[in-house]
């Protein structure tokens, strides 16, 4: 249960930091099972990479049709330009996305211990669904940058409904690439949207051109364990991770059934 104190820091700066949520146990089966599904996986001759700063890379069939399965998208730097791995395939990947909270026993498991909806109804959702989850890894050196957005903006509904759960499963600090945010930002409006082209692929729709404000990413440091609850259309970012160290989250994305979920958001194949 969430205290009104936290429920009010929430809507007055669009983020929540609640340390401890997620206990060792929890952390080490999910990072185990990914270990696991990274073994089993096998590469496919075209590689989908994953990065927010060039979204046409995710106009690949790949991606767009990983809503309802379990799917490997690697770090930008894994792969160079001839095509070959330069780190071994375990340090290669950059997440696994976007049903594992629907077909895999072991992320099942521990998401419905987390009891994200619960949560999410606390802070204003009628109807919660689990639209998405995410294992993020950040690995080490070469883990990229993802560049300052709302993700509002990718899981698109009128009202806007979307919450993000970012679960710390190891340390995020400055060096290897924690969540920075503008504190109070979820008051501005969205962006752009991310959505289906007409002519196939994707494209963003411009809605508000006037720039970010100046305001200074606040970084959010955490052990690991804390959970973030982020706003959907609070500005956030995350740097690459320069250091030696992975930085290894789990997210997963709510939206409210009684908002109209859009036609031409990217994921339409949801189970
Ligand atoms: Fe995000």
């Amino acid at each position: 249960m969430l205290t009104l104190n936290q429920i009010e820091s929430f809507k007055k700066n669009g983020y929540l930091v609640i340390e401890n949520y997620i206990d060792q146990r929890q952390r080490n089966l999910l990072m185990q099972r990914a270990e696991e599904l990274i073994d089993e996986f096998e590469p496919p001759s075209s590689h989908s990479v994953f990065t927010t700063n060039e979204q046409e890379r995710t106009s690949d069939e790949y991606f767009l049709n990983s809503g309802d399965k379990i799917r490997f998208f690697f770090e930008e730097k894994a792969i160079d330009e001839d095509g070959k791995f330069t780190v071994p395939k375990q340090q290669s990947i950059n997440k696994i996305g976007h049903a594992q909270h629907v077909l895999d026993p072991v992320y099942k498991e521990v998401i419905k211990e987390l009891n994200f909806p619960g949560l999410g109804i606390q802070l204003g959702i009628k109807d919660p669904r689990q639209l998405q989850s995410m294992h993020i890894f950040k690995q080490p050196s070469i883990g990229g940058e993802v560049g300052l957005h709302q993700d509002s903006s990718f899981l698109y509904t009128t009202p806007m409904s979307c919450i993000g759960f970012w679960v710390a499963l190891e340390d995020a600090n400055k060096e290897n690439g924690c969540l920075q945010a503008i504190t109070g930002g979820h008051l501005i409006p969205l962006k752009k949207r991310f959505k289906l082209s007409s002519n196939g692929g994707t494209e963003f729709e411009i809605l508000d051109d006037s720039p970010w404000p100046d305001n200074a990413l606040d970084l959010l440091e955490v052990k690991a364990g804390t959970l973030i609850i982020l706003h959907g259309q609070l500005p956030h970012y995350s740097s690459a991770n320069t250091s030696d160290r992975s930085r290894q989250a789990f997210s997963l994305h709510l939206i409210d059934q009684n908002c109209h979920y859009a036609e031409d958001n990217w994921l339409q194949s949801l189970i």
